[in-house]
């Protein structure tokens, strides 16, 4: 027993409230992790109370912390092994992306950095990056490959500013900073980069990219267009079960030899493509599948082989991720 609790780690998650990090406080506590937590509003009941939910598993502990607050990390971190930074301000419809999405990305990253070097005790910081900071460029073609040596042409989304340009240049400059940083700090980092997530969640709301990837079934025109949006802007319609990408952030965490990014993606597709599978699967559902001259193919597929080549498995392919997320919401109401 004693050599049991001297071995037990300490794990820090950035932003635990979230979709995302607070499935990954979820694993961590299942494997054996303590684990700290920060949130922005510790107070607000109903963005912490399914993280209160699960201290029942574990040594569970919740800070209050902001990216942009330079200091307010240190109490979290100090002590882990692990930090993983999974936080990051979304706000697709933002007029004002470069304040509300920009510097706070880019500070946040800056400030868990700092505390993590402070700390001593960190051996790896894990940081949730995106597709969108490896695949966004003017190429063009159909079957192109991206790998972990892309990245997302910044100066395109800065010059052209496409629809929703704010969030991948938070994305790509957040994870450049976390790269410089890291270098010049002689911190251990890994990037994971996943693609669109869905299944699941904790949280008390249906996350926004749950609704996202199933516009299709639920018929929500406006998040369909934004399918279509993702489709032009990445080139792909990627999707992944969340648990994969947790999953992914912990192999890599506890993975010696692991290094540098990782992108962590299941399934490439188009909204074409993926209308077909879902109305074949679901017929139950008023699923569209005309869509005119609209591209029937992605124009490039986004490769995971470095992460499956280092012993990672994928658990969950394209009918369970679905299957999975339509009794979601089917438990949600928002299906019949
Ligand atoms: N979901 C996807 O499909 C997807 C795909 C690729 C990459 N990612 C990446 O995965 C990570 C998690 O995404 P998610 O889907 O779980 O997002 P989410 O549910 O919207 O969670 C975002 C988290 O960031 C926190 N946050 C935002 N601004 C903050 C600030 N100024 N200070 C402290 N915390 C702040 C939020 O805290 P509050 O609760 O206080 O708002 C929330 O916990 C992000 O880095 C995202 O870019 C997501």
């Amino acid at each position: 027993m004693a050599t049991q609790l001297s071995q037990k780690k300490t794990a820090c998650v950035i932003g635990g409230t979230g979709f995302v990090a607070s499935l990954l406080v979820k694993l961590l506590l299942e494997k054996g992790y303590a684990v700290n937590t920060t949130v922005r509003d510790p107070g607000n009941q109903k963005k912490t109370s399914h993280l209160l939910a699960l201290k029942k598993l574990g040594e569970l502990n919740i800070f209050g912390a902001d990216l942009t607050n330079e200091e307010s990390f240190d109490a979290a971190v100090a002590g882990c092994d692990f930090v993983f930074h999974v936080a990051t301000p979304v706000n697709f419809a933002s007029q004002d992306p470069e304040n509300d999405m920009i510097k706070p990305a880019v500070q946040g990253v800056h400030n868990v950095l700092k505390a993590c070097a402070k700390a001593k005790t960190v051996k790896r910081v894990i940081l949730t990056s995106s597709a969108a900071a490896v695949t966004i460029n003017k190429l063009s073609g159909t079957g192109l490959v991206m790998d972990e040596k892309n990245w997302t042409d910044t100066e395109f989304l800065t010059s052209e500013k496409p629809p929703t340009w704010g969030y991948p240049l938070s994305k790509t400059l957040a994870e450049k900073a976390a790269w410089k940083f890291a270098q010049e700090n002689n911190i251990d980092l890994i990037s994971v980069i996943p693609t669109l997530m869905t299944g699941p969640s904790l949280t008390l709301d249906i996350p926004s990219s749950v609704n996202l990837a199933t516009s299709l079934i639920t018929g929500n025109e406006f998040l369909i267009n934004a399918l279509k949006g993702m489709q032009m802007l990445s080139g792909s319609v990627s999707i992944t079960h969340v648990e994969d990408v947790c999953r992914a952030h912990i192999f890599l965490a506890e993975k010696e030899s692991s290094s540098g990014r990782y992108i962590c993606s299941c399934v490439n597709t188009s909204v074409p493509e993926l209308a077909k599978f879902l109305k074949d699967r679901y017929p139950q559902y008023e699923v569209p599948t005309e869509f005119g001259d609209f591209p029937s193919k992605a124009k490039l597929i986004i490769s995971s082989e470095k992460l499956i080549s280092e012993g990672f498995s994928f658990k969950y392919g394209i009918e369970e991720i679905y299957d999975q997320t339509v009794e979601y919401l089917k438990a949600k109401g928002t299906l019949n």
